[in-house]
């Protein structure tokens, strides 16, 4: 089906996870980033994203294949290097000059946290280097992505809500009979809004936690970009923190790519598998809630749904994206 690339002046600037990295390897692939088709792969020099155009004809890049670090167009073979350069035509006789036309549209590309991240604009910002999903005394697992239809936006306020845990997890991350929440503040940064010391009780302990019974832990939530936040959650009581960091692949305005890496410092021993299929399960009923919203964009007027003041956060967030400008994903 046709997609028109989204325009937002914002998000096209943004770092956008679009794979997992280990998965990723010199066979291209495509992906969508804001309705625009990117071919990705890798090559023995790194990571590379171009648009997934092939300027002769308009066959998909990502449909061919690497050799000797250059991707082959699979439709006329043309050959282009990892700056996009056109370096051999093989129907044009041998010695003649390749046309400086004859390019691919090379973005911005890196990996990071376990994913593959590319920019379709020019990036505004370095991605934040963020050491609990990144250095050894930390374990930081790469899960989903998660294909959600549903606007990002819708997705990144769920992610800051607290009121829905003792619904929506019920059992597992919250219980109806606490669910009154404390008074809580936001701070607003230049770059980001947060909240923090906010006590949850969970009627289950983590993987790991030499708790058996429930237990309150205390949570911290940030929105650093307008698809990106991440929140930790720790027992203040032995110091066993769980970081998690979501961020949200705008595939089109209404459907998205969910990037998830949870960190721990604790149970090391314990299976990996245990933590990912967690955040798979309590993903998956994070979901299914949000793709019955609507509207399907997030309405950034605050007179359109009934904002409580135990929804102090998703306002910040709402008054943030408006501030900033995001246009995919809200009206
Ligand atoms: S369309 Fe790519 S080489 Fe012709
Ligand atoms: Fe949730």
């Amino acid at each position: 089906m046709y997609q028109k690339r989204l325009q937002d002046p914002v998000l096209e600037n943004d770092w956008h996870a679009v794979y997992l990295a280990s998965e990723l390897k010199e066979q291209p692939v495509g992906v969508m980033v804001l309705g625009e088709r990117v071919a990705i792969y890798r090559t023995k020099k790194g990571v590379h994203a171009f648009q997934d155009l092939c300027i002769h004809r308009g066959a998909m890049l990502s449909k061919g294949w690497v050799q000797d670090d250059i991707l082959v167009c699979p439709y006329h073979g043309w050959q282009y290097d990892s700056s996009g350069q056109c370096v051999c035509i093989p129907a044009q006789p041998r010695g003649e000059k390749i046309p400086p036309r004859a390019k691919a549209q090379a973005y911005s590309c890196m990996e990071k946290y376990g994913f593959i991240w590319v920019c379709i604009g020019e990036p505004s910002a370095e991605l934040p280097h963020f050491e609990e999903f990144a250095d050894p005394q930390f374990r930081p697992l790469a899960c989903g992505p998660y294909t959600v239809h549903a606007a990002g936006t819708r997705v990144i306020e769920n992610f800051t809500d607290f009121a829905h845990l003792m619904f929506v997890h019920q059992g597992l991350l919250g219980h109806p009979d606490y669910a009154e929440l404390p008074d809580f503040k936001v701070i607003k940064e230049k770059e980001r809004i947060y909240i923090e010391d906010v006590p949850i009780f969970q009627p289950v302990a983590h993987s790991g936690s030499d708790k058996s019974e429930g237990t309150t832990y205390v949570y911290r939530k940030e929105v650093y970009r307008p698809l990106s936040a991440r929140l930790t959650k720790a027992d203040p009581s032995n110091g066993q923190a769980l970081w998690i960091m979501l961020t949200v692949l705008p595939v089109t305005a209404e459907e998205c790519l969910v990037f998830m890496v949870v960190s721990r410092n604790y149970a090391f021993d314990v299976d990996d598998a245990n933590f990912i299929q967690f955040q798979d399960m309590v993903f998956d009923q994070d979901a299914r809630i949000i793709e019955t919203q609507k509207p399907e964009l997030l309405p950034l007027d605050l007179q359109v749904e009934l904002n409580h003041k135990v929804d102090l956060f998703s306002i910040a967030y709402r008054r943030w994206l408006k501030e900033l400008g995001v246009v995919v994903g809200t009206i």
